[in-house]
């Protein structure tokens, strides 16, 4: 039986728990040519064995002892790519795969060097979670398969090679550098990552680095001077941490999310680079998910809020821990904001079924359900748990409930089983049912409430008193709650009082463009458009289409720009970007 509607592994078959992995990175061809060796757990029956791959062009199968192994590879599925079948001889340990990515591998991006900030070197890298490790890797793609692995990555010798894994060394042959890492932990596959470049680093803390391009590794080691302070709260609040090292890798602009948790190496967008250090908050996002995703995570995309629920939980606890409650309830008001964004998108469009935590996407491309719901309802749902329980009994619980499933995976069932059994009664008081399988936030949802939160609240559409000083996340929230349209005397004074079309903070600029747009202030299209071309987040990219397709002033621009821009937005971006515009916003 399949174990996940993404994946082609097979329960009936051998487990997949190691991989060594060997690729050759050709920035001509924009391909890795590579061989993978798949460890089984146990010698295998005779039969076969179903990976998942996309795009992959294999050129032989072999056993352990070097003699081809039949093969066949199935039609490519738009969503699953092909199923590889090997037929596994009786006693079969491991095989290995030799093959070639495709210059269209969907976990990977091939910039040229005008995309990168020092303009000289190309650079690539990958971006596997949901499901395109398949399109590096031939595995059982699916969180419920872990594996170890070692690799050794042939680049150019200008240029490093960094993977999401342990440094084991750094030889030159012939003429190339061949980079050897190792993954002793086992990862879920969507987990798997690399990235290649002209990069250089800077020590935040014993345990962390952040490599960058050389021209922006310093404002970057600023930024996140932080991160030791937030390895050490996550420690406190959630136990040891089981990565070893932390390192932080900023991205070239078209990365298209804020963050990924590669283990032991997180990506994340230059966009938080604000030169205010309050995008690290996206730091101890990705930090915060080595406890909850990367030790413990979902079962399949349908159980996503196990993993991005908990740990936006987990963010908001490192946040309080680090800044204070009055700081995290404005971060949660956020939070609740563009999930109540989120929610009523969804229902406008008919689909609302992705407003549930527990979702059925079979047949649906886990990029294309992706929104903040899974994040925010199910911090809400942890939260009211935690509010019947108490924090003290929470805390206790969150620990058991780490320890359990420790390097698994979980689904919505197990964790509502084990709920019930640790903490009795609570899932009924909270109305489980209701956040698990209903639509939208149960109307008894925790609420957020603090001074400067209702301070802000109670503005409303009125300017801020001239002595008033706002942190960037206040402005924020104060922008995004402003009425629209705003008079354009409005926008003129807010926009010459906090500097917003020139600031560095992507997140109240954005907030600030969005008003803007939405009250005919078009003096900011220019910066509009200069964003959505030189950033790839799609956190920013889809507001902006949407405000611009809103208007029938600025719908023609929107469809101009994407033209202009999306040869260099990530694959990923562009299909989603491409829903939204085919959508009419
Ligand atoms: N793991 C996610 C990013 C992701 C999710 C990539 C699904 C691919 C598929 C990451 O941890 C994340 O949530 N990033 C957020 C940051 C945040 C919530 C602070 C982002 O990218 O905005
Ligand atoms: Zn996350």
């Amino acid at each position: 039986m399949r174990l996940d509607p993404h994946s082609y592994a097979d329960d009936a078959h051998a487990k997949v728990v190691a991989l060594d992995w060997e690729a050759r990175v050709d920035f001509g061809r924009r391909v890795l040519e590579a061989s993978a060796t798949l460890r089984l757990d146990a010698p295998a029956a005779a039969g076969p064995l179903h990976l998942d791959t996309r795009g992959l062009t294999i050129t032989e199968i072999t056993g352990e002892g070097g003699g081809a192994l039949a093969y066949s590879l199935g039609a490519e599925d738009p969503i699953l790519g092909a199923c590889l079948t090997v037929t596994l001889p009786a006693g079969a340990r491991a095989i290995t795969v030799r093959y070639t990515t495709s210059p269209e591998a969907s976990a990977l991006q091939w910039l040229e060097p005008p995309q990168t900030a020092g303009g000289e070197h190309p650079f690539l890298f990958s971006q596997c979670q949901a499901i395109h490790a398949r399109s590096i890797i031939p595995v059982q793609d699916t969180p419920r398969r872990r594996i170890t692995f070692t690799a050794r990555l042939r680049v150019p010798v200008a240029l490093r090679g960094l993977m999401a894994a342990g440094f084991e060394g750094r030889e030159l042959d012939a003429g190339v550098a061949v980079e050897r890492w190792s993954m002793p932990q086992p990862i879920a596959p969507y987990l798997f990552a690399l990235a290649v470049g002209d990069l250089a680093s800077r020590e935040l803390g014993a345990r962390s680095v952040v490599w960058a391009e050389p021209s922006v590794v310093d404002a970057a080691a600023w930024e996140f001077a932080e991160v030791d302070a937030m390895l050490t709260a996550g420690e406190a609040l959630f136990g040891p941490y089981s990565w070893d090292r932390f390192d932080v890798l900023v991205m070239p602009p078209s990365f298209p999310y804020g963050g990924m948790e590669n283990p032991r190496l997180t990506f994340v967008t230059p966009t938080l680079i604000a030169g205010d250090r309050s995008q690290a908050r996206v730091i101890g996002h990705e930090l915060a998910h080595a406890w909850t995703g990367n030790l413990v995570t979902n079962a399949t995309a349908e159980h996503f809020w196990l993993n991005e629920g908990w740990t936006r939980y987990a963010e908001l606890r490192i946040a309080e821990a680090l800044d204070g409650p009055e700081i995290a309830s404005m971060l949660g008001a956020l939070c609740r904001r563009d999930l109540d964004e989120a929610i009523a998108r969804f229902q406008k469009e008919g689909r609302g079924q992705l407003t549930r935590l527990r979702t059925h996407l079979e047949g649906i491309d886990p990029d294309l359900a992706f929104s903040v719901v899974p994040y925010d309802k199910g911090n809400l749902f942890l939260r009211a748990i935690e509010g019947v329980s108490g924090r003290e009994r929470f805390d206790a619980f969150a620990g058991r409930y780490l320890e359990s499933f420790r390097f698994g995976a979980v689904t919505t069932e197990e964790f509502l089983a084990f709920t019930e059994a640790e903490l009795p009664g609570v899932l009924a008081r909270v109305e489980a049912p209701l956040w698990i399988d209903g639509e939208g936030i149960p109307s008894h949802a925790p609420a957020q409430r603090s001074a400067r939160l209702d301070a802000i609240l109670e503005l409303g559409d009125a300017m801020p008193p001239a002595d008033s000083t706002f942190t960037p996340t206040e402005l924020n929230l104060w922008l995004e709650r402003l009425s629209r349209p705003m008079p354009a005397d409005f926008c003129a004074a807010v926009d010459e009082r906090f500097g917003l079309t020139k600031t560095g903070n992507m997140e109240v600029k954005v907030a600030w463009l969005r008003v803007a747009i939405a009250s005919g202030y078009d003096v900011v299209l220019d910066e509009t458009e200069r964003v959505l071309t030189t950033v790839g987040r799609m956190k920013y990219l889809l507001p902006l289409y949407t405000a611009l397709l809103a208007r029938p002033q600025t719908a023609p621009l929107a469809r101009r720009v994407f033209e202009r821009a999306a040869a260099s937005y990530h694959p990923i971006a562009r299909a989603v970007v491409k829903g939204r515009l085919d959508a009419g916003g």
